[in-house]
């Protein structure tokens, strides 16, 4: 079992082009947790997501991320990547020219390389993963999320619909078999089915070698998902955490009674 959480977040403090938007937030992810974050619009989960991606824009006042017990935060977001974090975006982009094969061989290969004493990524091309090794493990968890073969072919993102984009971010996760996944309202714009379908596809890569951080606003997907704890995030840090019931609560009681706990606390 593990001890030290291996995603360690600790008062940390972000501003956004000068303005602060995570205001002293808390949270320590293990793997083999789930976790939920909630919260209303604009209380800054998808800027903690970014930050703990390392998005350049996104600028630590204070505080820290540590990963497997190392501060991350001067880190690049490749870096991070091939340490073991893995992001799910909320709006993926595409990249025409470059395949869905292509482009996870390419991130798997990037991912495996042990960095060189300059830090950046050993040449992938030389000890990557075989062609043929890496289109059997494609073609299984393609299999696994229920992706036709065709999407391999095809440009990532490039025209795909909302369902298959959240899909194709599934994918890349399985492929690249990250310790700590954050997922942006990986289920934002599915429908019933697809749903499902991800959510199995997550459960499928959840277990003991796996923490996950899925930010949503729906408890559907936690009807799927099962998170051990939920945390609820008001004006930039966590106000409530709890257990699954945490979500059911806020489904039936809304976020304002969450907002007035945050204020009782300020008084
Ligand atoms: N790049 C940016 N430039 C300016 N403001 C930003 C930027 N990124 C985030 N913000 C601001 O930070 C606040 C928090 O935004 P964020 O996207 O983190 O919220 P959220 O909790 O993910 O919301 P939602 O539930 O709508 O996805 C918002 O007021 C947003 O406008
Ligand atoms: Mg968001």
């Amino acid at each position: 079992m593990s001890q030290t959480p291996e995603l360690v977040v600790k008062d940390l403090r972000v501003a956004v082009e000068g303005k602060e938007i995570l205001k002293g937030l808390n949270l320590e992810v293990k793997k083999g947790e789930i976790h939920a974050l909630m919260g209303p619009n604009g209380s800054g989960k998808s800027t903690f997501a970014n930050t703990l991606m390392g998005h350049p824009r996104y600028q630590v006042t204070s505080g820290e991320i540590l990963f497997k017990g190392e501060s991350i935060l001067e880190l690049e977001a490749d870096e991070r990547s091939r340490a073991g974090l893995f992001m799910a975006f909320q709006y993926p982009v595409a990249i025409p020219g470059v395949t869905v094969a292509n482009f996870l061989r390419s991130a798997l290969n990037a991912r495996l390389a042990p960095p060189d004493a300059n830090g950046a990524g050993a040449m992938p091309q030389k000890r990557g993963i075989a062609p043929k090794e890496f289109r059997a493990m494609l073609r299984e968890k393609m299999a696994l999320l229920r992706m036709d073969e065709s999407f391999a072919t095809r440009y990532l993102n490039d025209g795909f619909s909302g369902g298959e984009k959240k899909r194709a971010e599934i994918l890349q996760m399985a492929i690249l078999k990250p310790e700590i996944a954050i997922m942006d309202e990986t289920d934002s714009g599915l429908d019933i089915d697809a749903l499902r379908i991800v959510s199995e596809g997550v459960n499928a890569l959840a277990g003991p070698e796996l923490g996950v951080l899925v930010i949503t606003h729906y408890q559907r997907i936690l009807n799927y998902i099962k998170p051990h704890f939920v945390h609820v995030m008001v004006d930039g840090r966590i106000s409530v955490s709890g257990g699954p019931e945490l979500a059911l609560e806020l489904e039936t009681r809304g976020y304002d009674w969450v907002r007035d706990v945050r204020e009782a606390e300020a008084l």
